[in-house]
């Protein structure tokens, strides 16, 4: 449907370059056609289709959480139609777990980021299985669901790290780039830095527990949607990567393609 309607918009596009006088004749629909277009209109907002390959995605990611502001940015994010992918740290979905649930709801993805954030790549297998599972088995407690995608913590990954998601069929999910919310916590700077790295496709680290990165949310949606950007889950910009359990995206720096 979305690549339907995609293909005629390109088409309607070129058409607009090559020959203004016809394009506008067409542009002008009959009411009966009128009627069905804006029926298509409304499926496609219903269904919400959006195919990151031809349009300006970006997923959010929010670290460490839920933090103590994930309701107030639960809020934003409903309010403007976003989507985020949260990297949940095990402790904290144990004692906030009704946001762990509202993200489930509200269309959301989770991610596992640990169950006490240690090193991975100063732990030893048994240390950072025990990490991934009390974490898993939290968040199945608190929203019924298990995470199918590893943020190690710090971003710190390894071929240990790498066999032990494979165990666990998860690929090792980084960032593309960050917000430097932890080190800035000013919400203008925050705003720049994000408006500066965003790109199509790109994995943007941030954090729920920085309350500068939550109040600044509404202004920098705004923005990132009248630059063009769909606010999308990490799976949504991943799906051409065909990523295994146990691969890393991006690739860490050093690492082989
Ligand atoms: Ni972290």
């Amino acid at each position: 449907m979305s690549r339907q309607l995609s293909s005629l918009l390109a088409i309607a596009a070129v058409c607009v370059t090559l020959a203004p006088a016809p394009a506008i004749a067409e542009a002008t629909p009959a009411p009966a056609q009128g009627a069905k277009s804006t029926a298509a209109k409304k499926t496609a907002k219903a269904k919400k289709p959006v195919n990151c390959s031809q349009v300006k995605c970006l997923a959010l990611t929010f670290d460490d959480g839920p933090g103590k502001y994930a309701g107030k940015l639960l809020d934003t994010l409903k309010k403007y139609d976003a989507k985020a992918t949260f990297f949940l740290e095990g402790q904290y979905v144990k004692a906030r777990p009704q946001f762990v649930k509202r993200m489930v709801a509200e269309g959301h993805e989770l991610g596992n980021h640990s169950y006490s954030h240690p090193d991975f790549t100063k732990s030893d297998g048994a240390k950072i299985r025990d990490e991934i599972k009390k974490t898993q088995d939290a968040v199945k407690k608190a929203a019924g669901v298990e995470p199918k995608l590893l943020r190690p913590p710090y971003g710190l990954t390894d071929l240990q790290v790498s066999d032990i998601a494979t165990e666990f069929g998860m690929p090792i999910i980084l960032w593309t780039a960050g917000s430097k919310d932890w080190s800035s916590k000013n919400v203008k700077a925050i705003q720049k830095q994000t408006l500066a790295v965003a790109e199509q496709n790109g994995i943007i680290l941030m954090h729920d527990w920085v309350k500068q990165t939550v109040d600044g949310m509404p202004a920098l949606i705004k923005t990132l949607k009248n630059k063009g950007y769909h606010l999308v889950t990490v799976s949504e910009v991943i799906k051409d990567q065909k990523l295994e359990p146990g691969d890393a995206f991006p690739l860490p720096e050093g690492w082989e393609q």
